[in-house]
């Protein structure tokens, strides 16, 4: 079964065919970095215009000499997400199942982010941890099997990728702030500053508001007079020590939580999973509790349409979708459902 996937939920425009919800024949992703990185974050208004211009040339890329008639199905993302953005993959979606008459299956981004693992392990079997880590996002869940999830924790406010990007704005770093912490935390002309790590050992629940704000007062206490006069040894070194501290709340309530609940299996994606010092730290924790490991590639760990053509193929497989369903709705705040 070949499946088109459709994703426009936040920044990126992007369209996917998925062969047999494993094989990636595409999986063509559009940026629109460029056009916001000088707000330092997303411009909902300018997201979904962008969407607009470059939806089609994505799916045409996508198609990959293919005929879309050869297209079964077509899976969307329908939230949670920006609602303009949301609105121009749905229509698009909604426009070719209709012309074509083939089934339109509605996907969660959450639930797209924790199935790019099928695509790098096609043999990876539930139950597993899953931690969604992205700029929207910071959520544990127990993937018991597919469409059947225990939501464990979420973030209380900023997500992981939010508090990156705000703490690259305060340093005037360039959005999105992840990759640019990422580099600067690796330079050796560093020193170390021992921010707090909010570990909340009573909950599954994570808050990163905290920690963003210990490192705004240290800059403030430290560099009063001008930002842009900081060096870069104290720039290198807050990004590093913001970065650890991130990583070491992250890597530590996902053991626990694993541990808690006998899962022997973690998985761990979205965006902030690109990282590699967070990635390292996992590896090697996980080594020695003895614990399964899994991160998609680095191009399926930031958002993607071929992890949403992969969710879309599953869903249609278990829920059997009537052909032509078309009466699907967006929905920016869309809670993880189960669909088993
Ligand atoms: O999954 P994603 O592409 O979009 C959302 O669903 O939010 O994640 C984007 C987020 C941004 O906040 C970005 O700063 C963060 O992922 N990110 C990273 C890295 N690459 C992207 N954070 C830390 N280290 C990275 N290498
Ligand atoms: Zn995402």
């Amino acid at each position: 079964m070949l499946v088109l996937g459709i994703e426009t939920s936040c920044d990126e425009t992007s369209s996917a065919l998925v062969e047999n919800g494993r094989k990636v024949i595409s999986n063509i992703v559009f940026s629109q970095e460029k056009i916001h990185s000088k707000y330092f974050g997303v411009v909902p208004e300018f997201a979904s215009r962008a969407h607009l211009e470059k939806i089609n040339w994505v799916i045409e890329r996508s198609l990959n000499g293919k005929n879309i008639n050869q297209v079964d199905a077509i899976a969307v993302t329908v939230g949670p997400g920006l609602m303009g953005s949301l609105l121009v993959g749905k229509i698009v979606a909604q426009t070719i199942a209709y012309v074509l008459k083939k089934p339109i299956v509605p996907v969660n981004h959450i639930e797209g982010h924790i199935f790019s693992i099928f695509l790098d392990y096609p043999k990876i079997k539930p139950p597993f941890l899953a931690l969604v880590v992205s700029g929207g996002h910071t959520e544990l869940i127990i993937f018991e099997d597919f469409g059947k999830y225990k939501v464990i924790g979420k973030t209380r406010d900023d997500a992981a990728g939010e508090a990156f990007d705000k703490i690259a704005k305060l340093l005037n770093l360039k959005y999105p702030g992840g990759p640019e912490i990422e580099k600067l935390s690796k330079s050796e002309n560093k020193y170390v500053i021992d921010f707090p790590r909010p570990y909340m050992p009573e909950t599954f629940d994570f808050s990163f508001s905290g920690l963003k704000t210990a490192v705004v007062y240290y800059v403030r206490d430290n560099f009063p007079k001008n930002v842009k006069k900081m060096k870069p040894i104290d720039i290198n070194s807050i990004c590093y020590s913001f970065q650890k501290a991130v990583i070491d709340t992250l890597v530590w309530k996902t053991i626990t939580a694993a541990k808690k609940f006998g899962l022997k299996k973690i998985v761990i994606c979205g965006g902030v999973s690109a990282n590699m010092a967070l990635r390292e730290e996992f590896f090697s924790l996980c080594k020695k509790e003895k614990l399964g490991i899994y991160f998609p590639s680095k191009k399926l760990s930031t958002d993607n349409a071929g992890m949403i053509a992969c969710a879309g193929y599953y869903k249609i497989k278990n829920v059997k979708l009537k052909m032509q369903n078309l009466k699907i709705e967006v929905d920016p705040n869309l809670k993880l459902s189960n669909w088993q």
